[in-house]
């Protein structure tokens, strides 16, 4: 429920999220409560009944871009993501927004126009909101979905042998730092943008296809930061397989300029203690791998045979979707790149 990308503040996200989650430790949940705070999935899960459990999360962060409609976009794109990651459908959802009253009103207009057509998008009813006067913008949604209570996808699922599928390519962190440093291209954003304002409703709906055994969203904590947490949660050990990660277009070169974002090295530090990376590697492309997703994609672990049916799904609607990897044996959730 806490991974949101750009909120990667002086302290940390992470230091953030771990003062808040020891308020959670030993708490004692409803027996209705089929995912609570404590296990890093990414929104909460609770039984309405036999066939229906609701589903619940709320992300909001400051401009990722300058733009105040596509912020809007990318904006409810990531909130509404959490829902997809679970295998859930979102049908409501409520506005958080900070905007200063020193701002002209046009620009809050724009970036609640953005996320309203993101939602219509997806099928899903804003109801309402809030907004208060702040220094800072941020936007955001409070998400409310359904999900069937025998098919919630947490992140504790995978198995040995499954295939990794990751639907969204990685770099938008980097590309995003690219343009406030003026050295991304006009053709590179444009495909950074359209990437993070992509909704994963197209790659839920093929996965619900399949037998899904753990999925969760790449977002702030970056794709090997989120493996880690599915692999932890499963008790298994992933192998990565760096060639077949895919990558935005210009982005390896903008990461080899040296052009990443502060949140990359809080990502290596955390999870880079259980990441084994072959000596050969070019740390440019490592630290994609380390890059903050605002609004990424769904990572999946599933049957190999089933991945590849998944995979050419996804490529057939435009997805730059990829099998990344195979968790390869039982472990206390590390991971090899290789
Ligand atoms: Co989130
Ligand atoms: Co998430
Ligand atoms: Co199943």
């Amino acid at each position: 429920m806490v991974d949101c990308a750009g909120c990667a503040a002086k302290l940390g996200q992470r230091a953030l999220n771990d003062a808040v989650q020891g308020l959670f430790e030993g708490v004692e949940y409803d027996p209705r409560v089929l995912v609570g705070f404590g296990t890093l999935d990414d929104a909460g899960v609770f039984l309405l009944n036999e066939s229906t459990a609701l589903v619940q999360t709320l992300d909001f962060f400051p401009p990722v871009v300058d733009d105040p409609y596509m912020f809007g976009q990318i904006a409810a794109a990531n909130a509404l993501s959490d829902v997809y990651a679970m295998g859930g459908t979102p049908l409501t959802a409520l506005n958080i927004t900070c905007f200063p009253s020193s701002l002209h009103p046009s620009v809050l207009n724009a970036i609640l126009r953005g996320g309203l057509d993101q939602c219509a998008a997806a099928g899903v009813s804003v109801l309402g909101g809030h907004t208060v006067d702040d220094p800072v913008i941020k936007f955001g949604l409070s998400v409310t979905g359904i999900v069937d209570p025998n098919h919630v996808w947490t992140n504790s699922g995978a198995r040995v042998g499954d295939a990794l599928l990751l639907s969204k390519a990685l770099g938008v962190g980097i590309v995003t730092t690219g343009i406030k440093r003026g050295l991304a291209k006009d053709d590179v954003q444009g495909i950074a943008i359209d990437s993070m304002r992509t909704l994963n409703r197209g790659a839920r709906d093929i996965l619900a296809t399949k037998c899904i055994h753990a999925c969760t969203d790449v977002t702030g904590f970056s794709f090997l930061g989120h493996l880690y947490q599915m692999m932890r949660a499963s008790n298994t050990v992933a192998r990565v397989s760096s060639a077949n990660v895919p990558l935005l277009a210009g982005a390896l070169e903008l990461s080899k300029h040296g052009c990443v974002p502060g949140g990359t090295q809080r990502n290596k530090d955390y999870t880079g203690p259980h990441v084994h990376v072959a000596a050969d590697l070019d740390e440019a492309l490592i630290n994609l791998m380390y890059d903050p997703q605002s609004s990424g994609g769904l990572l999946a672990a599933l049957d190999h045979n089933e991945a590849k049916a998944a995979l050419a799904q996804m490529k057939a609607i435009g997805l730059d979707a990829s099998i990344v990897g195979t968790v390869v044996e039982v472990g206390q959730g590390s991971i090899i790149v290789e």
